[in-house]
């Protein structure tokens, strides 16, 4: 894994941006896989404002969202359907037919998920996915205990994710307990990733990444396996994994 030290939120978000542009741009057909929550809110600001003096455009793109909470629909302003679509989508020109989120009303899960992976391989994987990483250091949804070999599937939140994202919901709405997530081996097949990291909140899992054993009880482990793994993070995510290691990018 490569590892790219910056200094803070906004490096980092320029950092990975810069980085999908330049291959977005370079591509004459692209599939991107995207994460939600705070972590890349930044980068998406980035790609907008890019988009805006730039002109990047998104027509050859299609993007596959990593995870969906079960029982919100896209109207659900907490739902990462409507995430993306105020963050990013609605601010590019890319067609909403190539943007694919899992669908969390689905009246049977197990088929969605099956439909979901399927729709993912038929349209021939991710090219380039964007991760986050847990506090417990889940990536997707797929939380602690989840195999290695896990394809799209449901899942029960932990009550550490639930704690952790309890502040994305107001105190009028009930916080899904279930989500929609890809699975290991899916995010694995990904011709390449990048993971983003910002923050102290960061910093056990990361030290879990990098100098942890690999163990299905922390997921993200699981990117050793994966040949062509960029992690952008800041400072205060790196600080207890840096401090054992050399083999980073100092910027
Ligand atoms: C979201 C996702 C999650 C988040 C992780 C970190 O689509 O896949 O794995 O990346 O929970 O969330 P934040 O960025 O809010 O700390």
């Amino acid at each position: 894994m490569k590892i790219v030290a910056v200094a803070d939120y906004e490096e980092m978000s320029k950092v990975a941006a810069a980085y999908i542009v330049s291959t977005i741009r370079s591509s004459s057909s692209f599939s991107l896989g995207l994460a939600t929550g705070g972590t890349p809110l930044g980068v998406y600001q980035q790609l907008i404002k890019n988009y805006q003096t730039q002109q990047t455009s998104y027509a050859h793109v299609q993007t596959f969202n990593l995870d969906e909470y079960v029982g919100l629909s896209p109207q659900d302003d907490e739902s990462y359907h409507a995430y993306m679509n105020h963050h990013l989508f609605q601010a590019i020109n890319i067609p909403p037919e190539q943007t694919h989120v899992p669908n969390g009303m689905a009246v049977n899960l197990e088929e969605e998920c099956v439909r979901y992976e399927n729709h993912l391989q038929e349209r021939g994987g991710v090219d380039l996915q964007l991760l986050g990483i847990g506090q417990n250091g889940h990536i997707g949804f797929n939380e602690p205990g989840t195999s290695f070999a896990s394809r799209t599937h449901v899942v029960k939140l932990t009550p550490s994710t639930l704690a952790a994202n309890a502040r994305y919901f107001p105190p009028s709405k009930k916080q899904p307990t279930h989500a929609l997530t890809m699975g290991i081996a899916t995010i694995l097949q990904s011709k390449e990733i990048i993971l983003l990291a910002s923050g102290e909140k960061k910093q056990q899992a990361m030290n879990q990444l990098l100098n942890g054993h690999m163990s299905e009880s922390v997921p993200a482990t699981a990117l050793r396996m994966h040949g062509a793994v960029t992690i952008v993070a800041d400072r205060k995510a790196l600080q207890l994994a840096l401090a054992q290691r050399e083999d980073y990018d100092d910027r």
